[in-house]
């Protein structure tokens, strides 16, 4: 029989994003200040800053985003004329509970999303809600220094229980932490772990608490806890609720066929990917991580049902990002390239985007079939794209076809993917609309099938434009990945 190489009926195509990076509205409708609030603009070249009060003069981009706290039936108006199936959203936590250890939740951050929920509904768009995306109460950094305070877990499972009820009818598909192993990187320690920095409070910036590699560990093992209970307690609300995991999976090809490459880069690919879906989908910390606590003579205190809780509370399905791939090398003397998401070193085989990321199609086939060679569970690409700076035309027309190039390349891998017999279920590229970065805090780091007119200084009209991607890919989905 002829091989049917083609993406599954009822594939789960659409868009990405995530609440600090799109809502705006900070302070409105009784939201609490969130740890993504107080981090400013930077750009390629200047790292954002974590400011504990805020600084009168300086950018926030959080603050107003792109203000889909005023826009998004426009938006969504947008996705649903390009076809999207699901749309991938996250919730601001600090909207729920404004302090994050509040008795009470707050009845108008409830009501914002009803509206949102409702406005997707209207055009029959699947929610794909991440719980926690980069952003926790800001009050629960200063309070607890955020999850290395196991109490976290407790207020985290709480607000679980609270939009778990009620949007129980409305939402399905849910994921507990977005690329939580982010948080096993230094720079991810605030942005991930909501952990104050000391001293040095630039972001990424390797300083104080962040250099503590214990504290991170035992930070992530309060999210595996609170991701975990979130998954058994969202099963017994409603029995038919799909809660995955989701990685920030970080393709890294040996440089050379030398076995130290080798096994440095299974190593990596084991540390830095695996090891925390092996808890998230198996329920149990993998043997390579054990060892390598050991090494490091990090000990994580564990109470006397973690393993069980973590057994209990296996995810359904597998979410990932996938933007680049890098290579890794023994040899110390190798050049490394930039990128804040996926530092490693150049490929000589590929290009890289205007940030330095390179750009590999063929990475993310090799991926798929990595991960679900593992697992053999229902995947989803979460997030997928090219940040890239773009050009508004005389005539208003922005003409993206570098942005199209590489999202084709990338939906012809999947397919292929599909093929090799990886059960994908979801396509939801990264910044469907442009939106803030979140390495740089920029704007003109763009993603989107929608532009929005708004500029690094938080100058523009936020209007809304269609670029040529936008007929792209609402041709794609049209032809369920047929007309690439
Ligand atoms: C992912 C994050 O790591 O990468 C997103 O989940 C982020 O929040 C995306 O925006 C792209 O990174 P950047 O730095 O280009 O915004």
């Amino acid at each position: 029989q002829p091989l049917n190489k083609r993406f599954p009926e009822g594939f789960l195509w659409g868009g990405a994003t995530a609440a600090n990076q799109l809502e705006g509205g900070y302070n409105e409708g009784g939201k609490g200040l969130s740890t993504a609030d107080v981090i400013t603009a930077g750009t390629h070249t200047t790292p954002r800053k974590i400011t504990p009060v805020l600084e009168q003069g300086m950018n926030y981009p959080s603050h107003e985003a792109i203000d889909f706290y005023r826009h998004y039936k426009e938006d969504i108006r947008l996705f649903a004329e390009m076809g999207f199936k699901v749309f991938r959203m996250s919730m601001a936590w600090s909207r729920i509970f404004p302090n994050g250890d509040d008795a009470q939740p707050n009845e108008a951050g409830l009501k914002f999303y009803d509206d949102v929920f409702a406005e997707l509904k209207k055009y029959n768009i699947e929610p794909l809600v991440t719980i926690s995306h980069y952003e926790a109460p800001f009050h629960l950094a200063q309070k607890y220094n955020g999850w290395s305070d196991r109490r976290v877990a407790d207020f985290y499972v709480n607000y679980c229980e609270v939009i778990f009820n009620r949007y129980k009818d409305v939402v399905k598909y849910w994921l507990t932490f977005n690329e939580i192993n982010i948080l096993t990187m230094p720079f991810g320690s605030f942005m991930a772990g909501a952990i104050l920095p000391d001293g040095n409070t630039e972001f990424g910036h390797t300083a104080g608490a962040a250099e503590d590699e214990a504290l991170r560990y035992q930070a992530l093992h309060h999210q595996f806890l609170a991701s975990a209970r979130a998954v058994k307690l969202g099963h017994s609300i409603h029995p038919d609720f799909k809660i995955g995991c989701m990685i920030a999976y970080m393709c890294s090809y040996p440089l050379t066929c030398n076995p130290e490459d080798i096994i440095l880069a299974q190593q990596k690919d084991n540390l830095t990917n695996f090891l925390c879906s092996d808890v998230q989908v198996r329920g149990a910390y993998p043997g390579f991580a054990k060892r390598y606590f050991a090494d490091k003579g990090i000990e994580i205190a564990m109470g006397e049902q973690d393993e069980q809780i973590l057994q209990e509370g296996r995810v359904d399905f597998y979410t990932c990002s996938y933007y680049s791939s890098t290579c890794v090398s023994a040899d110390p003397e190798q050049e490394k390239i930039g990128g804040n998401l996926s530092m490693g070193l150049k490929n000589p085989y590929l290009k890289a985007s205007a940030w330095e990321w390179q750009i590999d199609p063929k990475g993310l086939r090799w991926s798929l079939n990595n991960i679900y060679n593992r697992y053999q569970i229902p995947m989803m690409v979460v997030e997928n794209g090219l940040g890239a700076v773009d050009t508004v035309e005389e005539d208003g027309t922005i003409n993206d076809d570098y942005r199209i190039d590489y999202l084709r390349g990338h939906i012809a891998e999947m397919k292929e993917a599909v093929a090799d017999g990886v059960e994908l279920i979801g396509y939801t590229p990264w910044g469907c609309i442009d939106l803030v970065s979140a390495g740089t805090g920029e704007m003109k780091k763009r993603y989107g099938f929608i532009y929005v007119d708004k500029d690094n200084d938080g100058q523009g009209t936020l209007a809304r434009s269609r670029k040529k991607s936008f007929g792209w890919y609402k041709q794609v989905i049209e032809s369920n990945g047929e007309e690439l």
